[in-house]
């Protein structure tokens, strides 16, 4: 995998820049549609690559390992093989989701022992398993096991949590440089600095995880409960100490606006399933602000959904999509999540023009306003 920064800003972080994989060229800022289970939910692939116009996609070592099984995966030649998606593929290590998810997770030196949240049966994730399990899932980018904490953890709360996540790193760096690859293309592995809402944490988490030389970085524990400002100030801390030339993942972060400020800060690589999630129940993200489509306001307008939209479901009506949305009929939920992707993806492919040609500050200016409109 190789990272080629192309461009940065004056008075801001922003930077435009190329991340090669053997599954194709990823242009960051990017955004990553999440496939929890291994699809993006209600979106073929074709409609994926071709007019959301996604460069990589997510998948999920809990849900993957839990349903339908790692062997299962295997047998199928990987995830790219059995999901039909021939971009990259990054796979976040279970550590958030165990955590969110898992029905009951004691935590030990050892790992994580939760249960299912689909039987109820107990299993356990550690750094080697975790690596062993994702070199078998197949993501061109996978990630370390980390321990998420709470957004109010207190401050000794957060050090032994940072200094559980940096032995883990450790035990996470010696099983994937002992392992390979399965599938005849290269892997790589991305530390996930922690720390919470303490600068000095974020700090010690920065310089830790830049003893590994990995291939690119991870900012995780944030978008969980702490402020926006706080958010972006940890982003910063994170941002400011990281090596330029590799490339920056704030996980699971965010609105539109956050994306934009976030993209200010020096990030490169994002994912949420705020588009998706938000769209199945009828929240539309666009150029001129948020619309709530299950709003009666719609329910005799015949406009586009977005005369701007770069998507083929823009041309569905508004009052047609409430329809579908109020009806609880499937159509709605996949035209929702459709437009808020293709939304997504045209923001941070408008931000890197913007950024390439010494635009980006005026614009972010002025699309932070429009995005904070309801219409
Ligand atoms: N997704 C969002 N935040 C996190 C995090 O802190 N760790 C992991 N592994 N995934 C995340």
């Amino acid at each position: 995998m190789n990272f080629e920064l192309l461009t940065t800003t004056e008075n801001s972080r922003a930077r435009a820049g190329v991340l090669s994989t053997d599954h194709g060229v990823i242009e960051t800022p990017i955004f990553m549609p999440v496939g929890t289970a291994g699809s993006v939910k209600g979106i073929h692939t074709r409609d994926i690559k071709e007019d959301i116009k996604a460069q990589i996609i997510l998948g999920n070592t809990y849900h993957l390992y839990l349903r339908p099984g790692i062997d299962i995966i295997e047998k199928a030649g990987g995830l790219h093989k059995f999901n039909g998606w021939d971009g990259p593929i990054l796979t976040d290590s279970g550590g958030f989701q165990v955590f969110s998810l898992g029905d009951i997770r004691k935590l030990s030196e050892e790992g994580a022992k939760f249960q299912s949240h689909i039987d109820g049966s107990y299993h356990m994730f550690t750094p080697e398993n975790v690596m062993d399990i994702q070199r078998t899932i197949g993501a061109d980018i996978i990630m370390a096991f980390d321990e998420c904490a709470p957004g109010d953890a207190d401050y000794t709360y957060a050090k032994k949590s940072l200094e559980l996540t940096q032995r883990w790193l450790e035990r996470c760096f010696i099983q994937f440089n002992k392992t390979q690859a399965k599938y005849g293309y290269e892997q790589s592995l991305f530390p996930i600095v922690q720390g919470n809402t303490y600068a000095d944490l974020r700090k010690l988490a920065v310089a830790h995880v830049k003893n590994f030389d990995a291939n690119g970085y991870a900012i995780g524990g944030l978008s969980v409960g702490e402020s926006e400002e706080v958010m972006y100030e940890m982003t910063e801390v994170a941002t400011a100490d990281l090596p330029e030339n590799k490339p920056r993942y704030l996980m699971g972060v965010g609105t539109p606006v956050n994306i934009l400020e976030s993209i200010d800060r020096g990030i490169d690589m994002f994912d949420c399933v705020m588009p998706t999630r938000n769209g199945r129940n009828g929240m539309l993200f666009t150029s001129e602000g948020v619309i709530n489509i299950r709003n009666k306001k719609w329910e005799n307008d015949h406009s586009p959904i977005d005369e701007n939209g770069t998507s083929f479901v823009d041309q569905y009506s508004k009052a047609y999509l409430r329809h579908l949305v109020i009806s609880n009929e499937m159509l709605g939920a996949q035209i929702a999540s459709q437009h808020n992707l293709a939304f997504y993806l045209w923001l941070v492919k408008t931000a890197r023009e913007k950024i390439l040609n010494g635009e980006f500050l005026g614009w972010k200016k002025e699309m932070v306003v429009k995005l904070k409109q309801r219409l």
